[in-house]
Protein backbone atom coordinates (compact mmCIF):
# COMPACT_ATOMS: atom_id res chain seq x y z
CA UNK A 1 0.00 0.00 0.00
CA UNK A 2 1.42 3.53 -0.92
CA UNK A 3 1.91 6.32 1.73
CA UNK A 4 0.02 8.83 -0.29
CA UNK A 5 -3.12 8.44 -2.72
CA UNK A 6 -3.08 11.87 -3.84
CA UNK A 7 -2.75 12.19 -7.47
CA UNK A 8 -0.03 13.53 -9.36
CA UNK A 9 -0.50 17.10 -11.41
CA UNK A 10 -0.19 15.35 -14.43
CA UNK A 11 -2.56 13.04 -13.91
CA UNK A 12 -5.29 15.87 -13.63
CA UNK A 13 -6.80 16.55 -16.63
CA UNK A 14 -7.54 20.59 -17.55
CA UNK A 15 -10.59 21.30 -19.02
CA UNK A 16 -11.56 24.56 -20.39
CA UNK A 17 -15.49 25.02 -21.46
CA UNK A 18 -16.65 26.02 -24.44
CA UNK A 19 -17.53 29.67 -24.57
CA UNK A 20 -21.43 29.82 -25.90
CA UNK A 21 -23.27 32.76 -26.96
CA UNK A 22 -26.27 33.70 -25.35
CA UNK A 23 -27.80 32.87 -28.27
CA UNK A 24 -26.87 29.55 -28.41
CA UNK A 25 -27.12 28.81 -24.76
CA UNK A 26 -31.07 29.71 -25.36
CA UNK A 27 -31.15 27.39 -28.23
CA UNK A 28 -29.50 24.64 -26.54
CA UNK A 29 -31.46 24.87 -23.51
CA UNK A 30 -34.95 24.62 -25.47
CA UNK A 31 -33.30 21.50 -27.05
CA UNK A 32 -32.75 19.97 -23.95
CA UNK A 33 -36.16 20.38 -22.49
CA UNK A 34 -37.82 19.09 -25.47
CA UNK A 35 -35.72 16.08 -25.22
CA UNK A 36 -35.96 15.65 -21.34
CA UNK A 37 -39.70 16.21 -21.89
CA UNK A 38 -40.08 13.12 -24.78
CA UNK A 39 -37.88 10.72 -23.16
CA UNK A 40 -39.83 10.95 -19.63
CA UNK A 41 -36.30 12.03 -18.08
CA UNK A 42 -35.55 14.20 -15.34
CA UNK A 43 -32.03 15.96 -14.65
CA UNK A 44 -30.15 15.38 -11.68
CA UNK A 45 -27.53 17.68 -11.02
CA UNK A 46 -24.52 18.31 -9.05
CA UNK A 47 -23.83 22.13 -7.18
CA UNK A 48 -20.86 22.37 -8.93
CA UNK A 49 -21.55 21.89 -12.46
CA UNK A 50 -22.35 24.72 -14.91
CA UNK A 51 -24.91 27.29 -14.01
CA UNK A 52 -27.12 26.94 -17.22
CA UNK A 53 -27.66 23.60 -16.07
CA UNK A 54 -28.12 23.77 -13.27
CA UNK A 55 -30.77 26.47 -13.67
CA UNK A 56 -32.56 23.92 -16.15
CA UNK A 57 -32.65 21.42 -13.75
CA UNK A 58 -34.62 23.41 -11.37
CA UNK A 59 -36.79 24.59 -14.06
CA UNK A 60 -37.52 21.23 -15.33
CA UNK A 61 -38.53 19.53 -12.26
CA UNK A 62 -35.36 17.61 -11.81
CA UNK A 63 -33.04 19.06 -8.46
CA UNK A 64 -29.46 20.34 -7.95
CA UNK A 65 -28.23 19.39 -4.58
CA UNK A 66 -25.45 17.86 -2.36
CA UNK A 67 -24.35 14.21 -3.52
CA UNK A 68 -26.54 12.81 -0.98
CA UNK A 69 -29.60 13.84 -2.14
CA UNK A 70 -28.89 13.23 -5.58
CA UNK A 71 -28.77 10.21 -4.42
CA UNK A 72 -32.39 9.84 -2.60
CA UNK A 73 -33.75 11.97 -5.63
CA UNK A 74 -32.78 10.13 -8.25
CA UNK A 75 -33.88 6.67 -6.37
CA UNK A 76 -37.51 8.34 -5.74
CA UNK A 77 -37.88 9.88 -9.10
CA UNK A 78 -40.50 8.55 -11.18
CA UNK A 79 -38.58 9.14 -14.82
CA UNK A 80 -37.50 6.22 -16.67
CA UNK A 81 -34.61 7.91 -17.83
CA UNK A 82 -32.50 9.72 -15.11
CA UNK A 83 -29.56 12.00 -16.49
CA UNK A 84 -26.99 12.92 -14.16
CA UNK A 85 -24.70 15.78 -14.51
CA UNK A 86 -21.66 15.80 -12.60
CA UNK A 87 -18.99 13.41 -11.83
CA UNK A 88 -18.82 9.28 -12.47
CA UNK A 89 -19.83 8.08 -8.69
CA UNK A 90 -22.98 10.05 -8.93
CA UNK A 91 -23.99 8.31 -12.20
CA UNK A 92 -23.02 5.09 -10.94
CA UNK A 93 -25.27 5.97 -7.29
CA UNK A 94 -28.13 6.38 -9.25
CA UNK A 95 -27.94 3.31 -11.18
CA UNK A 96 -26.99 0.85 -8.18
CA UNK A 97 -30.35 2.49 -6.09
CA UNK A 98 -32.07 2.17 -9.44
CA UNK A 99 -30.90 -0.87 -11.63
CA UNK A 100 -34.10 -0.66 -13.71
CA UNK A 101 -33.84 3.08 -14.57
CA UNK A 102 -31.58 3.94 -17.88
CA UNK A 103 -28.67 6.22 -16.39
CA UNK A 104 -26.93 8.77 -18.38
CA UNK A 105 -24.25 11.16 -18.25
CA UNK A 106 -23.19 14.16 -20.43
CA UNK A 107 -19.42 12.48 -20.27
CA UNK A 108 -18.37 9.37 -18.91
CA UNK A 109 -15.30 10.87 -18.86
CA UNK A 110 -16.02 13.25 -15.63
CA UNK A 111 -14.18 11.66 -12.71
CA UNK A 112 -12.94 12.48 -9.12
CA UNK A 113 -9.26 12.63 -7.71
CA UNK A 114 -10.68 10.90 -4.75
CA UNK A 115 -12.43 7.59 -6.81
CA UNK A 116 -9.41 7.32 -8.71
CA UNK A 117 -7.19 7.63 -5.96
CA UNK A 118 -8.55 4.28 -4.45
CA UNK A 119 -7.85 1.37 -7.01
CA UNK A 120 -9.93 -1.64 -5.78
CA UNK A 121 -7.78 -3.94 -5.50
CA UNK A 122 -5.84 -2.26 -3.19
CA UNK A 123 -8.28 -1.23 -1.25
CA UNK A 124 -8.93 -4.61 -1.32
CA UNK A 125 -6.55 -5.80 0.33
CA UNK A 126 -5.81 -2.58 2.85
CA UNK A 127 -9.70 -3.95 4.52
CA UNK A 128 -8.48 -7.43 4.61
CA UNK A 129 -5.40 -6.55 6.73
CA UNK A 130 -8.16 -5.07 9.42
CA UNK A 131 -11.66 -7.47 9.30
CA UNK A 132 -11.90 -6.02 13.12
CA UNK A 133 -12.68 -2.89 11.75
CA UNK A 134 -16.38 -1.48 10.52
CA UNK A 135 -15.73 -0.40 6.92
CA UNK A 136 -16.61 3.29 6.04
CA UNK A 137 -16.34 4.53 2.42
CA UNK A 138 -17.08 8.17 1.22
CA UNK A 139 -19.65 8.32 -1.38
CA UNK A 140 -16.71 9.88 -3.74
CA UNK A 141 -15.66 5.97 -4.73
CA UNK A 142 -16.17 3.42 -7.25
CA UNK A 143 -18.97 0.74 -7.42
CA UNK A 144 -16.52 -2.13 -6.61
CA UNK A 145 -15.17 -0.20 -3.52
CA UNK A 146 -18.80 0.43 -2.09
CA UNK A 147 -19.25 -2.81 -2.87
CA UNK A 148 -16.53 -4.02 -0.43
CA UNK A 149 -17.88 -1.72 2.53
CA UNK A 150 -20.19 -1.78 5.50
CA UNK A 151 -21.29 1.81 5.24
CA UNK A 152 -21.25 4.49 2.52
CA UNK A 153 -21.55 8.18 3.46
CA UNK A 154 -21.28 11.51 2.13
CA UNK A 155 -20.03 14.86 3.90
CA UNK A 156 -23.60 16.11 5.03
CA UNK A 157 -23.94 12.72 7.09
CA UNK A 158 -20.52 11.08 7.48
CA UNK A 159 -19.92 12.77 10.83
CA UNK A 160 -23.28 11.84 12.46
CA UNK A 161 -22.52 7.97 11.12
CA UNK A 162 -19.44 7.39 12.52
CA UNK A 163 -20.69 9.26 15.81
CA UNK A 164 -22.88 6.69 16.01
CA UNK A 165 -20.69 3.36 15.02
CA UNK A 166 -17.81 4.84 17.56
CA UNK A 167 -21.00 4.95 20.28
CA UNK A 168 -21.59 1.22 19.93
CA UNK A 169 -17.75 0.54 20.45
CA UNK A 170 -16.68 0.14 16.49
CA UNK A 171 -13.50 0.63 15.16
CA UNK A 172 -13.37 2.57 11.87
CA UNK A 173 -11.44 1.51 8.63
CA UNK A 174 -12.35 4.99 6.24
CA UNK A 175 -11.43 5.24 2.85
CA UNK A 176 -10.52 7.19 0.63
CA UNK A 177 -10.59 11.31 1.42
CA UNK A 178 -7.74 12.10 4.44
CA UNK A 179 -8.92 15.20 5.20
CA UNK A 180 -12.42 14.29 5.83
CA UNK A 181 -11.39 11.71 7.98
CA UNK A 182 -9.24 13.81 10.10
CA UNK A 183 -12.42 16.19 10.09
CA UNK A 184 -14.68 13.25 11.72
CA UNK A 185 -11.88 11.59 13.84
CA UNK A 186 -11.29 15.02 15.36
CA UNK A 187 -15.00 15.80 15.76
CA UNK A 188 -15.80 12.44 17.16
CA UNK A 189 -13.29 10.94 18.65
CA UNK A 190 -13.76 7.54 16.97
CA UNK A 191 -10.79 5.07 16.45
CA UNK A 192 -10.05 5.91 13.07
CA UNK A 193 -7.51 4.41 10.36
CA UNK A 194 -7.57 5.91 7.38
CA UNK A 195 -7.01 5.60 3.59
CA UNK A 196 -4.83 8.57 2.25
CA UNK A 197 -6.05 10.13 -0.85
CA UNK A 198 -7.08 13.55 -1.16
CA UNK A 199 -9.69 16.08 -3.23
CA UNK A 200 -6.79 17.96 -5.69
CA UNK A 201 -9.25 20.72 -5.84
CA UNK A 202 -9.75 21.64 -1.91
CA UNK A 203 -6.51 20.09 -1.21
CA UNK A 204 -5.48 23.65 -2.71
CA UNK A 205 -6.92 26.08 -0.02
CA UNK A 206 -4.10 27.83 1.91
CA UNK A 207 -4.43 28.56 6.04
CA UNK A 208 -2.06 31.76 5.74
CA UNK A 209 -3.52 32.79 2.55
CA UNK A 210 -6.83 32.68 3.95
CA UNK A 211 -6.11 34.62 6.95
CA UNK A 212 -4.58 37.52 5.21
CA UNK A 213 -8.16 37.67 3.40
CA UNK A 214 -10.15 37.56 6.40
CA UNK A 215 -7.87 40.59 7.44
CA UNK A 216 -8.57 42.24 4.58
CA UNK A 217 -12.69 41.25 4.83
CA UNK A 218 -12.70 41.92 9.07
CA UNK A 219 -16.44 41.45 8.90
CA UNK A 220 -16.43 38.47 6.49
CA UNK A 221 -18.05 34.93 7.74
CA UNK A 222 -15.80 32.01 6.51
CA UNK A 223 -17.68 28.48 4.89
CA UNK A 224 -15.08 25.15 4.57
CA UNK A 225 -16.05 22.08 2.79
CA UNK A 226 -14.80 19.57 5.15
CA UNK A 227 -12.40 17.88 2.18
CA UNK A 228 -10.15 21.03 3.04
CA UNK A 229 -7.04 20.81 4.77
CA UNK A 230 -7.40 20.66 8.92
CA UNK A 231 -5.55 24.07 8.91
CA UNK A 232 -8.35 25.49 6.94
CA UNK A 233 -11.29 24.09 8.21
CA UNK A 234 -10.07 25.34 11.95
CA UNK A 235 -10.86 29.25 10.86
CA UNK A 236 -14.56 28.04 9.67
CA UNK A 237 -17.53 29.60 10.97
CA UNK A 238 -19.22 26.77 9.21
CA UNK A 239 -17.74 23.43 8.04
CA UNK A 240 -20.47 21.46 5.48
CA UNK A 241 -21.42 19.79 2.45
CA UNK A 242 -21.98 21.51 -0.33
CA UNK A 243 -25.90 22.09 0.85
CA UNK A 244 -24.56 22.64 4.00
CA UNK A 245 -22.92 25.30 3.01
CA UNK A 246 -25.85 26.82 0.92
CA UNK A 247 -28.04 27.00 4.06
CA UNK A 248 -25.16 28.44 6.03
CA UNK A 249 -24.95 31.27 3.53
CA UNK A 250 -28.71 31.83 4.99
CA UNK A 251 -28.40 31.53 8.64
CA UNK A 252 -25.16 33.39 9.10
CA UNK A 253 -25.26 37.36 9.47
CA UNK A 254 -22.48 38.13 8.00
CA UNK A 255 -22.63 40.49 4.15
CA UNK A 256 -19.33 39.06 3.13
CA UNK A 257 -18.60 35.00 2.58
CA UNK A 258 -15.64 33.73 2.08
CA UNK A 259 -15.71 30.21 0.34
CA UNK A 260 -13.46 27.67 0.51
CA UNK A 261 -15.17 25.66 -1.85
CA UNK A 262 -15.74 25.06 -5.89
CA UNK A 263 -17.19 28.58 -6.94
CA UNK A 264 -20.14 26.82 -9.26
CA UNK A 265 -22.06 26.52 -6.19
CA UNK A 266 -22.10 30.87 -6.13
CA UNK A 267 -24.39 30.27 -8.58
CA UNK A 268 -26.82 28.83 -5.50
CA UNK A 269 -25.62 31.81 -3.24
CA UNK A 270 -26.46 34.51 -5.68
CA UNK A 271 -29.98 33.18 -6.28
CA UNK A 272 -30.50 33.12 -2.50
CA UNK A 273 -28.65 35.57 -1.04
CA UNK A 274 -28.53 38.52 -3.97
CA UNK A 275 -27.16 41.22 -1.70
CA UNK A 276 -24.05 39.30 -0.02
CA UNK A 277 -20.66 39.30 -1.51
CA UNK A 278 -19.18 35.67 -1.96
CA UNK A 279 -15.40 35.91 -2.07
CA UNK A 280 -13.31 32.31 -3.35
CA UNK A 281 -11.15 31.68 -0.85
CA UNK A 282 -7.43 31.89 -2.00
CA UNK A 283 -5.52 28.86 -3.22
CA UNK A 284 -2.11 29.95 -3.40
CA UNK A 285 -0.08 32.36 -0.82
CA UNK A 286 1.77 35.91 -2.17
CA UNK A 287 3.58 36.10 -5.42
CA UNK A 288 1.30 33.26 -7.26
CA UNK A 289 -0.29 33.87 -10.78
CA UNK A 290 -3.01 31.95 -9.61
CA UNK A 291 -5.02 33.06 -6.22
CA UNK A 292 -7.57 30.81 -6.55
CA UNK A 293 -8.07 27.82 -8.46
CA UNK A 294 -9.98 25.38 -6.71
CA UNK A 295 -12.84 24.83 -9.85
CA UNK A 296 -13.29 20.78 -10.32
CA UNK A 297 -12.14 20.15 -14.07
CA UNK A 298 -14.04 16.99 -13.94
CA UNK A 299 -17.34 18.99 -13.07
CA UNK A 300 -16.30 21.24 -15.65
CA UNK A 301 -16.70 18.44 -18.24
CA UNK A 302 -20.92 19.02 -18.21
CA UNK A 303 -21.35 21.15 -20.91
CA UNK A 304 -24.78 22.13 -22.59
CA UNK A 305 -23.33 20.68 -25.89
CA UNK A 306 -22.34 17.25 -24.61
CA UNK A 307 -25.93 17.07 -22.62
CA UNK A 308 -27.70 17.91 -25.61
CA UNK A 309 -25.77 15.45 -27.52
CA UNK A 310 -26.41 12.88 -24.99
CA UNK A 311 -30.31 12.93 -25.03
CA UNK A 312 -30.12 13.26 -28.67
CA UNK A 313 -27.85 9.78 -29.31
CA UNK A 314 -28.68 8.18 -25.77
CA UNK A 315 -24.69 7.40 -25.25
CA UNK A 316 -22.85 7.74 -21.94
CA UNK A 317 -25.08 4.96 -20.20
CA UNK A 318 -23.99 4.03 -17.31
CA UNK A 319 -23.72 0.73 -16.12
CA UNK A 320 -22.88 -1.18 -13.30
CA UNK A 321 -22.33 -5.01 -12.53
CA UNK A 322 -25.42 -6.22 -11.00
CA UNK A 323 -23.45 -8.40 -8.68
CA UNK A 324 -21.22 -5.26 -7.89
CA UNK A 325 -23.86 -2.88 -7.85
CA UNK A 326 -26.55 -5.62 -5.48
CA UNK A 327 -23.33 -5.47 -3.03
CA UNK A 328 -23.11 -1.87 -3.41
CA UNK A 329 -26.53 -1.34 -2.43
CA UNK A 330 -26.84 -2.44 1.15
CA UNK A 331 -24.31 -0.05 2.24
CA UNK A 332 -25.87 2.80 -0.01
CA UNK A 333 -28.89 1.90 1.83
CA UNK A 334 -27.77 2.15 5.17
CA UNK A 335 -26.64 5.21 4.62
CA UNK A 336 -30.41 6.87 3.21
CA UNK A 337 -32.26 4.84 5.78
CA UNK A 338 -30.10 6.82 8.52
CA UNK A 339 -32.21 8.86 10.37
CA UNK A 340 -32.33 12.64 9.60
CA UNK A 341 -31.18 15.09 12.24
P1 LIG B 1 -21.16 17.11 -1.46
O1 LIG B 1 -21.69 15.81 -1.01
O2 LIG B 1 -20.91 18.07 -0.33
O3 LIG B 1 -22.02 17.71 -2.53
O4 LIG B 1 -19.69 16.89 -2.04
C1 LIG B 1 -19.41 16.21 -3.19
C2 LIG B 1 -18.09 16.55 -3.68
O5 LIG B 1 -17.58 15.91 -4.55
C3 LIG B 1 -17.39 17.69 -3.07
O6 LIG B 1 -16.17 17.89 -3.65
FE1 LIG C 1 -13.96 14.83 -6.59
FE2 LIG C 1 -12.89 17.00 -5.54
FE3 LIG C 1 -14.12 17.15 -7.90
FE4 LIG C 1 -15.53 16.79 -5.63
S1 LIG C 1 -14.34 18.57 -6.20
S2 LIG C 1 -15.78 15.69 -7.57
S3 LIG C 1 -14.10 15.49 -4.46
S4 LIG C 1 -12.24 16.00 -7.45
Amino acid sequence: MRTDYSLAPAEVPVHEPAVLSDTQRALRKDEIRDRLDALDAVLVAHYYVDGDIQDLALETGGCVSDSLEMARFGRDHPASTLIVSGVRFMGETAKILSPEKRVLMPTLEAECSLDIGCPPDEFEAFAAEHPDRTVVVYANTSARVKAMSDWVVTSSVGLRIVEHLAARGEKILWAPDKHLGAYIEQQTGADMLHWTGACVVHEEFKFQALMDLKNVYADAGVLVHPESPAAVIGIADRVGSTSQILQASLELPNDTLIVATDPRLFHQFRRRSPHKRFIEAPTAGDGATCRSCAHCPWMAMNELDNLAQTLDRLDNEVLVDPEIGRLAMIPLQRMLDFPKP
